[in-house]
């Protein structure tokens, strides 16, 4: 370069905390860090209504099923959204799912959710969802979302992962998340006064219901079979040769397509 700068492509800038906060509008507070382990570790700190954390760079990040979640600096999405949901026991388990349908609205119509809410390109998956309850401030949910924005091949953790800069899109980092809190917002109010109309909005979104899977179940048995529907409690029916399995949680592999 004749300047002596390092090229910097556009989509490698750091986030702009006051445009993120512009954004997301009145309805959040928007916490800003350059660096720090974990967005869900920091909101889940001292929780409340509408706080969202971002972070640049999340050097430590959490995810489903005691796994990590690895991104480089200024290529990836990383936040934590905090509600306070308000809603009876039953309907708790629900806000993975909407979390998912939020993420998938605000990518787009090539975005669909593997069960609970892993958000898939092409089968490929572009963003994991983590919900958690901090176990001292149980009226909250922080709802933590990491997605691949911008990243190169090298710059994924495995082969089964891609990126919407790999899947073809280009989306400025910024307006996602504008779109993705707007819709946090959209699907809590639809949890709360109709839970029936949020389920078949994500069953819409789903890559999952019809396909035949391989789940992975909390207590290390795997079961293969038709995964037939999402019932009203967001478990997951699984139909196999010889049971009709409702699973609650567990690790979800789609069968390949071809
Ligand atoms: C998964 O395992 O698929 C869930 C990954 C969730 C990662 C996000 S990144 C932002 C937030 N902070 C964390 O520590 N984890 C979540």
């Amino acid at each position: 370069m004749s300047d002596g700068k390092l090229w910097d492509p556009p989509r490698r800038r750091p986030l702009d905390p006051a445009a993120l906060s512009a954004a997301a509008g009145p309805a959040w507070r928007v916490e800003y860090a350059e660096a720090a382990p974990s967005t869900n570790a920091l909101a889940a700190d001292h929780p409340e209504a509408g706080l969202v954390v971002v972070v640049d760079h999340q050097t430590a990040g959490r995810g489903r099923l005691d796994r990590s979640w690895a991104t480089p600096a200024h290529v990836s999405l990383t936040m934590s959204a905090v509600l306070e949901p308000d809603l009876p026991p039953e309907r708790w388990p629900l806000l993975p799912l909407i979390a998912g349908v939020a993420v998938a609205t605000a990518v787009g119509p090539r975005a669909k959710l593997k069960w609970p809410n892993d958000v898939l390109i092409d089968d490929q998956k572009v963003c994991g969802i983590l919900v958690e309850r901090p176990a001292a401030f149980p009226s909250y949910a922080v709802v933590g979302i990491g997605i691949n924005v911008d990243q190169v091949r090298s710059e994924l953790p495995l082969p089964t992962a891609t990126s919407l800069r790999l899947a073809g899109l280009d989306v400025d980092r910024t307006e996602l998340f504008g779109a993705i809190v707007a819709g946090l917002r959209d699907g809590l109010a639809e949890l709360r006064s109709d839970p029936g109309a949020a389920l078949q909005t994500y069953r819409t979104h789903s890559a999952t219901l019809g396909r035949s899977v391989s789940v992975y179940l909390p207590d290390d048995r795997v079961v293969h079979g038709l995964a037939c529907e999402i019932d009203d409690d967001g478990k997951l029916v699984v139909e196999t040769p010889t049971e009709r399995l409702v699973v609650g949680a567990g690790d979800v592999v789609h069968a390949r397509l071809d």
